[in-house]
C-alpha cells in the first residue's frame, strides 16, 4: 500500500526532482520507492498497452528491481469509458472524459496519448499550465506545434519528452541527442513508417498490386481505416521534423517537405500510392529495393535538404532489406560515422516501451527530449531533388522501342524496362526524355546504401 505524505503531493514534482533521494515513500517492497503518480490521456491502442504496464504488478517490481521509482497510474481521461479493453482498473484510479479534471494536485506527470493536434495540443499545454511534466508518442503534434510546446515547456518550467513519437520502442531520439552529443549530425535517413514498408515489400515479395496490398493491410489491422497519413509519407515527415529539430536546432514546417517524386507528363504523385508492382519487378532487376525513405542532409553552408518520397535503393543494403512493419534508421555523423539503429516501429507494444521509459527517466530526473539544445528556432528544410543524382528510369513499352538514343549518355545499367542514370539533375533528365513519347516515373537512387 502506498503511504504518501500529503504535504509532500501539493509539491509541483517538477521541483521537487532534486530532492528525489530524500523525498521518497516505501510501498509493499521494501526495496520499491513511489514514483510519479499518472494521468493517462486517451485510452487506445498504445494507452492502453501503457495502462496495463502501469497496472500489472509484475512490471512494478521489474522496474524497481532495476532501481526505478515505480509510476503509478491514478488517473485516465478518455471520451469513451465504457469500452472493454480488457483492463482491471482499480476503483481509486480516477475515469474521466474532460481530461482537465485531472490536471490537479493529485498527479505529478501527463502522459498524453490521444492523438491529434488540436485537442491534444490543448490538453498539453494545460498540464505545462498546471506544472505537470508531459510524455507523448504524438508526432502529428509535435511536427505541426513543436515550437508552440516547446517553447511552452520551457517557459513553465517544465518537461516535455517524446521518445516514442519516432520509431515506437526503438530508441533514437536518446542517441541522437544524448549519446551522440560530441558528434556533428551531417545525414539522418531511414524507413520510419511500418505501414508503407509493409505494403512495398509484400509487393515487392508477392507480385502484387499496391490496391490489393493496402486493403488487405486493412482487413487485417495493419493499416489505418484511414491510411492517407501513411500512404501520403505524412507519418514519415512528421517523424523527420522531429529528428532535424534534434539534429538541427530547428522545427521545420512539415509541409514544406517534399512526399513525392516527379512524374512525367502528369502530377507529382504523393508517397507510396503510385508505386507498381512493375516498378518493384524492374528495380529488383537492377539489384534495387523501393522504399519510402525520409532523409534530411546538413551541407558545407550550413543549409538542410531532405525529403520523403520512394527511392531506389541497393536491395542488400540495411535499408533496402528491411521489410515487414520494421523501421530502420542510419544517422550519420562525424566522428561517430554510420550508426544504426532498427526494430519495430509501431504497434501498442514497442510503444509503450519508449514511453514508460520517458515516464522512468523524468522520475529519475531528466529533461526534455531536447536535453541540453538550446531553445529552437525555425529550420528550412530544401527540397532534396534539386541536386545532380542517380535515378532509376522506369518507362513502360521501352523494350518495343529499343533504348533512347537521348538518355543513353546518362545510362549506367540498363534493362529492357528501366535503366539508372549517372549523377544528374532531374531538369536534363526531363528535357532528354521528352525526347521520347512514353509514361516514365522515376525514383532518386539513394547512394551509399550498403
Ligand atoms: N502508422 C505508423 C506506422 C505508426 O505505420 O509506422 C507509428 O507511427
Amino acid at each position: 500500500m502506498l503511504a504518501l505524505d500529503s504535504s509532500r503531493q501539493a509539491l509541483r514534482y517538477d521541483r521537487a526532482m532534486d530532492h528525489a533521494a530524500r523525498d521518497v515513500t516505501t510501498i509493499s517492497s521494501p526495496t520499491a520507492v513511489a514514483g510519479p503518480r499518472i494521468a493517462l490521456l486517451g485510452l487506445g491502442t498504445v494507452g492502453t498497452a501503457v495502462a496495463q504496464r502501469l497496472l500489472d504488478p509484475a512490471w512494478s517490481a521489474a522496474v524497481a528491481a532495476r532501481g526505478h521509482r515505480v509510476p503509478r497510474l491514478v488517473g485516465i481521461a478518455d471520451l469513451d469509458l465504457e469500452r472493454d479493453r480488457g483492463l482491471d482498473i482499480p476503483a481509486d484510479v480516477r475515469q474521466v472524459t474532460d481530461f482537465g479534471e485531472l490536471l490537479d494536485e493529485q498527479v505529478d506527470l501527463v502522459v498524453e496519448l490521444m492523438g491529434g493536434a488540436g485537442v491534444a495540443g490543448d490538453a498539453v499545454l494545460a498540464a505545462f499550465r498546471a506544472g505537470k511534466s508531459v510524455v507523448t508518442a504524438n508526432k502529428h503534434l509535435l511536427a505541426l506545434r513543436g515550437r508552440e510546446l516547446e517553447d511552452a515547456a520551457r517557459e513553465a518550467g517544465v518537461r516535455l519528452r517524446f521518445e516514442a513519437a519516432v520509431m515506437a520502442g526503438v530508441p533514437v531520439l536518446g542517441p541522437l541527442v544524448d549519446q551522440l552529443a560530441a558528434s556533428r549530425m551531417s545525414r539522418i535517413r531511414g524507413i520510419l513508417n511500418g505501414t508503407t514498408n509493409h505494403i512495398l515489400s509484400t509487393m515487392a515479395s508477392d507480385a502484387r498490386e499496391y490496391e490489393d496490398v493496402l486493403a488487405e493491410a486493412q482487413l487485417r489491422g495493419y493499416a489505418e481505416a484511414d491510411p492517407s497519413s501513411d500512404v501520403e509519407g505524412l507519418d514519415a515527415a512528421y517523424k523527420l521534423v522531429l529528428l532535424s529539430r534534434l539534429a538541427w536546432g530547428g522545427w521545420a514546417d512539415v509541409d514544406t517537405l517534399r512526399r513525392g517524386n516527379p512524374t512525367l507528363g502528369s502530377d507529382v504523385a504523393v508517397g507510396i500510392s503510385a508505386v507498381k508492382r512493375s516498378h518493384l519487378g524492374a528495380a529488383a532487376r537492377l539489384g534495387l529495393s523501393i522504399k519510402l525513405v525520409a532523409r534530411a542532409e546538413r551541407l558545407a553552408d550550413g543549409s538542410v535538404r531532405g525529403a520523403v518520397t520512394p527511392m531506389a535503393v541497393a536491395a542488400g543494403s540495411p535499408i533496402g532489406s528491411a521489410n515487414g512493419v520494421s523501421n530502420i534508421i542510419e544517422l550519420i555523423a562525424d566522428p561517430a560515422g554510420r550508426v544504426s539503429m532498427a526494430g519495430p516501429g509501431a504497434g501498442g507494444a514497442a510503444t509503450s516501451s519508449a514511453i514508460l521509459a520517458d515516464v522512468l527517466a523524468l522520475s529519475a530526473g531528466a529533461g526534455s527530449s531536447w536535453g541540453q539544445l538550446p531553445p529552437a528556432a525555425d529550420l528550412a528544410i530544401e527540397d532534396d531533388l534539386v541536386g545532380p543524382q542517380g535515378w532509376l528510369v522506369v518507362i513502360d513499352g521501352l523494350g518495343a522501342l529499343g533504348f533512347p538514343e537521348s538518355v543513353k549518355p546518362l545510362a549506367l545499367a540498363t534493362t529492357d524496362e528501366a535503366f539508372v542514370t549517372q549523377p544528374v539533375t532531374l531538369t536534363e533528365l526531363t528535357a532528354r526524355s521528352r525526347l521520347f513519347d512514353l509514361a516514365m516515373t522515376v525514383y532518386p537512387v539513394l547512394v551509399d546504401a550498403s
